[in-house]
Order: structure tokens, then C-alpha cells, then sequence
């Protein structure tokens, strides 16, 4: 009995060591892992080492995540434009079946590089949450309808922090993208269908295939 309880104790006080030293390895690895592909972080002059983890790992999540293939402009044509990675795109996005719909709504990704006027330097850490695990946006009529929020929905808080201290850590790019068109209005943007549509080879008139 003594003996157990004995190393109930030491396992009680070792194991918050043991943990820390592990997310301090995984820390080292996934930073040895960004220095090795060459990436470059962002870096800036005051940051803590706390800070450089969160922005690290935000840039990780970010590309994991794929924020990029529509939040940087030249994506949706094909040809991104490299200096204005995530600072959003004029082509709008359309959620809608093309042979259905003729003049569908059509929303733009946001610039969410840190620029004061066309960007999130003026939004809160709190507003940015909302808008990535909820699709909800300050003054906007609904929840995002194109932004694939719902995957990011189990976020946890500190994955959303890092998420966070990444785009307020790259660089601000001045970049104003279209208002989003409501259904119906003229198309003064090109834009690209997002969905999937189903095909009742039952309905064709003719069997294309042999
Ligand atoms: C499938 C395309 C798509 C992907 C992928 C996507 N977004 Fe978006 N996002 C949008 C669109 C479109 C809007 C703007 C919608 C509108 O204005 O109605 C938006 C809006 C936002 C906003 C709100 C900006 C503001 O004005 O406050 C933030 C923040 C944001 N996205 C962050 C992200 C992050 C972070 C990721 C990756 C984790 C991501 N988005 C992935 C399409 C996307």
C-alpha cells in the first residue's frame, strides 16, 4: 500500500514534466521542420519566444488548412499572385449550380492580411474567432454562406490563437476586394462556381455514353 501510494506521488510529480518536455520536443521538431523546407516566418522585433511559437504554428494551421486557395488573389484563376498572398481575391466565388442559376449571389475572400483599411487590422482577436469558427462577420446579414467555417468549427482556442497571431504577424497588403453581389444583380466581377451537382442520367434525352 505504502509502496503504491508512493508511486502514485512520484507519478504525480512527474508527469506535468514529462508532458511539458514533450510539447517542448514537438515544438523543436516542427520548428526544425519550417527552417528545413525553407520557409521563411515572419519575424518581429519584440516578439517573445512564446509568441514565435504561436505565429509558427498559425502558419502550419493556415496551410494546412488551405486559406490561401481562396483568400489569395490569381488562386481561383489558376495563377496566384505571390505578393498578395492572403490579401483577397477579385474573383468572386459563386455557391450555386451553373444550370440552374444565371445571376447567382457571389461573395469575395476577405483580404485578411493585418492592413488597416482593406484588411483585419482593425478587427479584434474576438471578431477574427467568430468569423473563423463561426462564419460570423461584423454587420454581415448571415453566417458566411462560401467560407468553409463549419470544417473549422473544432478549432480549439489555441489552434484559433495561433491562427490569429499568424495573420497579424505577415506582412499588410493594401488590397480592396469587391462588395459580395446578391442574388440576381449584375456581375460587375468575374467569378467561379463552388459545388457539386448531381446528374440524373435518367432526365437526359440522350445517353451520351455507350
Ligand atoms: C472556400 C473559400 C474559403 C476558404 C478555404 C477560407 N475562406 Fe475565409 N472567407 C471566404 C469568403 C468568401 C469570405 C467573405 C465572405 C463574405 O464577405 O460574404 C471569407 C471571410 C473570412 C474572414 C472575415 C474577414 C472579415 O472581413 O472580418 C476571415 C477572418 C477569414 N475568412 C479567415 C479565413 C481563414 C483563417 C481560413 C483558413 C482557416 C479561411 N478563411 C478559409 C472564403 C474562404
Amino acid at each position: 500500500m505504502q509502496v503504491k501510494s508512493f508511486f502514485l506521488a512520484l507519478l504525480l510529480v512527474f508527469s506535468p514534466v514529462v508532458l511539458a518536455e514533450s510539447s517542448n520536443t514537438l515544438r523543436e521538431v516542427k520548428r526544425e521542420k519550417l527552417t528545413m523546407l525553407g520557409v521563411p516566418l515572419p519575424q518581429r522585433e519584440g516578439e517573445t519566444e512564446e509568441q514565435q511559437v504561436y505565429i509558427e504554428q498559425g502558419k502550419y494551421l493556415v496551410e494546412l488548412l488551405g486559406c490561401a486557395s481562396c483568400h489569395t488573389d490569381g488562386v481561383l484563376r489558376g495563377a496566384p499572385d505571390m505578393e498578395r498572398q492572403l490579401a483577397g481575391s477579385s474573383v468572386g466565388i459563386a455557391l450555386a449550380n451553373p444550370t440552374e442559376v444565371a445571376r447567382p449571389a457571389v461573395a469575395f475572400p476577405s483580404n485578411i492580411t493585418p492592413d488597416n483599411e482593406t484588411g483585419i487590422g482593425r478587427r479584434t482577436d474576438e471578431q477574427l474567432h467568430l468569423a473563423i469558427r463561426h462564419g460570423i462577420v461584423p454587420g454581415g446579414a448571415s453566417q458566411l454562406p462560401i467560407m468553409p467555417w463549419p470544417v473549422y468549427a473544432g478549432l480549439t482556442d489555441d489552434d484559433l490563437r495561433s491562427i490569429v497571431a499568424y495573420l497579424r504577424a505577415i506582412k499588410p497588403v493594401r488590397h480592396k476586394v469587391p462588395a459580395a453581389v446578391k442574388r440576381g444583380q449584375k456581375h460587375p466581377f468575374d467569378y467561379v462556381y463552388f459545388g457539386i451537382y448531381y446528374s440524373d442520367r435518367s432526365m437526359l434525352e440522350e445517353d451520351p455514353l455507350p
